[in-house]
């Protein structure tokens, strides 16, 4: 009996014992790991969030009508790190669009990169494709990242699902998701002195005849007294405000001098005024509307935000232009009745909706306050958003905005893919949210700005043609032929990491042809609070947002500050009042940097100055902090030597002999080291 005991013991214990070590061997071998069992938290993306098992508008997946129960739901622009550090073998998923969002034409590619390298794209996916099976080996891989891009239509509409997503691992249960780039605000630029310090730009153009405004921008303690000498015939200032008003008769360039006194002491500053047939000789600066209140812009928000770009103090570093987008017309089929009403009176001329009650009071407002205003139309029957556009009413639109006082006006394609002459049964006003047919064709794609351009430049104001088309055609290269300042030259910016640096490096190809009165436009900033109507702080990272603001200046780009100007923050005010950086951005030589040396991904942009400096981005578009002695200054141009100042940090760095030295460069994931090298004997 002993022996039978013990026996069943011994036997009991073995078994025990193998199935622990089949345990042991289980988890050390293949298991499965569900990419809806990580923190998806960490997924940056362009709209909602990182939603689990659902799609991002939190339904049940379902792709071509198949649903799924298990995976990732997210929305381009979007983009997940996971630390694989080579316990994975493979990655399996279903990816596709959302059906959700039957009606609308969203497209996006789902790309797989490990380790810096493009393993596996799915190829550009529309609504009602059959979900994509992928499979991808991963074997060795250290760091995976699943990203969602907009298709090359912008990110509308895009709801994308990794689902039935999995890792076959090593014997691990579960992956890190990360985001390296720091999170934490930090201020760089010093606040500016008690004393006056005139700012923006050196060269303003207006053409004979038309009402002339310009504000000298100035920081320091108020109360500031202004004076200029050598102002044109026909030109007055005000030495309370600053603002030089009047009207020029006579073309030519008028060098001014321009001082602002206060208790603390005095700065004085030329400027060049020219009058002749080019405006916008620096990038304009100022406000839209889209970016923050998109649909729900009125009057009186436009009103606000003109006070705050005066309470804030932005005016005084160049700060200008507020311009209303989209919204200020009817409406087609809105159910909001503010939006609804006669879209023009029986002569034809345009009716802005109930918002917007009086618009030259509005630019009066906003004048008075030393700003410029602007506004929104489309050369096709329908603006974007559904709003009644200048199809056939161009005339009398442009009469409108420049007997209103406007000063500025973006014209966005729209629906003008719905105009296409010689197509027979083509009903130009048949609803279509956003129609790029047509847009290829060259003809077609200049004719409806041409008409615009040639409407505005006859009327008696400076009006800056901001032609938007989101770069079709080659814009840059006809732009300037039908009067445009500057043109987008992509698709809709987001305040995602994806869409920033998508858009920055696509803008090479369009650099050389920025000049005075002519800016390539990679759309309006998304830092502060912005959200299309949903109103959320930035998702940009403060040193991608750094980044941001250091190539849009070195790209000689318009400044539009996209977010609710009410809401400024200490670091986004910070980020806009830099007169350095704007003074990069603002330079008269009207140079657009371009990438002149790449390391890994490092890529360091160039911008020349009018005085001979050169302004240079270190921009690192990593996801690891760039330590570098850097000697390779042939390729960037510079030869001699140079003195360094960091514009962001306003202060000197070195003195540097570009054949003996070297300069020690750390730039953070995602950020940016923007440096002005100018030539010392
Ligand atoms: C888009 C344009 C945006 C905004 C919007 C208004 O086409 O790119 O910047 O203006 O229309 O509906």
């Amino acid at each position: 009996m002993k022996v039978v005991t013990n026996n069943i013991r011994f036997a009991t214990i073995i078994g025990l014992f193998i199935s622990f070590s089949l345990m042991e061997i289980n988890h050390l071998s293949a298991q499965t790991v569900w990419l809806d069992q990580l923190d998806l938290s960490a997924a940056t993306q362009g709209y909602g969030v990182p939603k689990k098992n659902k799609s991002v508008d939190g339904k049940v997946m379902t792709i071509k009508g198949k649903t799924f129960e298990r995976g990732f739901g997210t929305h381009a622009e979007s983009s997940l790190l996971i630390l694989l550090d080579g316990k994975a073998t493979s990655f399996t998923a279903q990816v596709g669009i959302d059906d959700e969002i039957a009606g609308h034409e969203p497209a996006s590619e789902f790309v797989i990169y490990g380790d810096g390298k493009k393993l596996w794209s799915s190829g550009i996916m529309r609504l009602g494709d059959a979900a994509i099976p992928c499979s991808v080996p991963l074997v060795g891989i250290k760091k995976l990242e699943l990203v969602v891009t907009d298709g090359g239509n912008g990110n509308y509409y895009d709801h994308a699902d990794w689902a039935d997503a999995k890792f076959e691992t090593t014997g691990v249960d579960t992956f890190i998701t990360y985001n390296p780039v720091a999170s934490e605000p930090y201020i760089l630029t010093p606040p500016p002195p008690a004393w006056p310090r005139i700012n923006g730009a050196s060269v303003f153009g207006a053409r004979p005849g038309s009402p002339f405004q310009f504000l000298v921008p100035v920081t320091g303690d108020r109360p500031i007294t202004f004076s200029a000498t050598g102002l044109p015939p026909g030109l007055k200032i005000d030495s309370k405000t600053g603002i030089i008003t009047g009207k020029l008769s006579k073309t030519g360039t008028f060098v001014v001098a321009l001082t602002a006194k206060n208790a603390k002491g005095k700065a004085e500053k030329k400027l060049r005024i020219v009058c002749g047939d080019r405006i916008a000789l620096t990038p304009p600066m100022g406000w839209n509307s889209w970016n923050c209140f998109a649909q729900e812009v009125s009057a009186d928000k436009v009103k606000r935000a003109a006070d705050a770009m005066v309470k804030s103090g932005l005016i005084n570093h160049g700060w200008t232009y507020i311009n209303i987008d989209d919204f200020w017309e009817n409406n087609r089929d809105s159910k909001d009745q503010s939006l609804r009403g006669e879209f023009r009176d029986e002569a034809g001329n345009i009716i802005p909706n109930s918002r917007f009650v009086d618009m030259k009071s509005l630019a009066n407002y906003v004048h008075d306050l030393g700003l410029k205003i602007g506004l929104y139309s489309s050369p096709g029957p329908w603006t974007c958003g559904g709003c009644v556009g200048s199809y056939g009413h161009e005339k009398q639109d442009a009469e409108s905005y420049a007997k209103w006082g406007f000063d500025y006006l973006k014209y966005d394609w729209c629906s003008y893919g719905n105009v296409i002459d010689g197509l027979p049964n083509n009903d130009p006003y048949k609803v279509s949210s956003l129609s790029y047919n047509g847009g290829s064709e060259l003809n077609t794609a200049i004719k409806p700005f041409k008409v615009m351009g040639e409407y505005l430049r006859q009327q008696p104001r400076d009006i800056i043609f901001s032609v938007c088309q989101y770069g079709m055609s080659d814009v840059w290269k006809w732009g300037d032929s039908v009067n445009g300042n500057c043109w987008r030259t992509t698709n809709d910016i987001t305040d995602t990491w994806t869409s920033v640096k998508n858009i920055a490096l696509d803008q090479d190809k369009s650099a050389p042809y920025a000049k005075p009165g002519n800016w390539n436009d990679p759309d309006m900033l998304v830092v502060g609070t912005v959200g299309w109507g949903n109103s959320h702080p930035s998702k940009l990272k403060p040193d991608e947002q750094y980044l941001h603001i250091s190539l849009w200046s070195l790209f000689s780009a318009p400044l539009l500050i996209g977010c609710d100007m009410e809401k400024l923050d200490d670091f986004t005010l910070n980020l806009l009042t830099n007169d350095e950086v704007i003074a990069v951005n603002q330079d008269p030589l009207g140079k657009q940097a371009s990438c002149m040396h790449t390391i890994g991904d490092l890529r360091i942009y160039v911008k020349e100055l009018e005085d001979g400096s050169r302004a240079i981005g270190f921009c690192n578009f990593g996801l690891e902090i760039v330590n570098l002695a850097y000697k390779d200054f042939e390729k960037i141009g510079l030869n001699g030597m140079y003195q360094v100042r960091d514009l962001w940090r306003q202060k000197d760095i070195e003195n540097i002999d570009t054949k003996t030295g070297q300069l020690a460069l750390k730039i953070p994931a995602h950020g940016v080291l923007l440096y002005k090298f100018t030539s010392v004997k």
